[in-house]
């Protein structure tokens, strides 16, 4: 291959788009959004991502992050400032992969997913944790401070994993 087929390949391709889901988009996925986010630009990989997040409820349409999600980011060198949404049937084909924070988001996603190859884009957000023995991501709503630090332990440690899959399924596909 000639120099430079490989990059020049690699611009073609379609970005990969992420889509993190909770339940209110004001707590867990916006945070999740803001880890993977950085972590992308960390690795240089800006150009070739998609990331948005979005909840399976509605109840916080077009509000930023929890102020205490926010202020726990910030703390750990992270700025939340999307605003909320809610998931769409859209979002299904327009993202690649959609990542659930925990059981009842999942089973969420899965209700309204359109069809079996659309089911197949949703996974568990704690599946991907390799040093966290967790199987959900709990909802810091309710909670004190620990909550929150503990979804951003949890998101940190899915997210590496999470990017360094996606990185290898797209140089196995290359
Ligand atoms: P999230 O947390 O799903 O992580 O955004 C919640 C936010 C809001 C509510 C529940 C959970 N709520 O009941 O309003």
């Amino acid at each position: 291959m000639p120099d430079g087929t490989l990059k020049m390949l690699n611009n073609m391709k379609d970005k990969t788009k992420v889509l993190f889901v909770c339940l209110g988009n004001i707590c867990r996925s916006p945070m999740a959004e803001g880890v993977f986010t950085h972590m992308v630009n960390e690795r240089g990989l800006r150009e070739e991502y998609i990331i948005d997040s979005a909840g399976v409820a509605g109840y916080h349409i077009g509000e930023l992050p929890d102020r205490r999600m926010r202020e726990h980011a910030w703390q750990r060198g992270y700025k939340l400032d999307s605003r909320a949404r809610q998931v769409k049937t859209d979002d299904f084909f327009e993202f690649d992969y959609i990542l659930a924070m925990d059981d009842s988001n999942y089973d969420a996603l899965i209700s309204i997913a359109p069809n079996t190859q659309t089911e197949l884009k949703v996974k568990r957000m704690a599946d991907f944790c390799r040093h966290h023995n967790m199987d959900h991501v709990p909802d810091p709503y309710y909670g004190g401070a620990a909550g929150f630090q503990l979804v951003i332990d949890l998101l940190e440690d899915a997210c590496e994993t999470l990017l360094n899959e996606i990185e290898s399924n797209k140089n196995e596909t290359l």
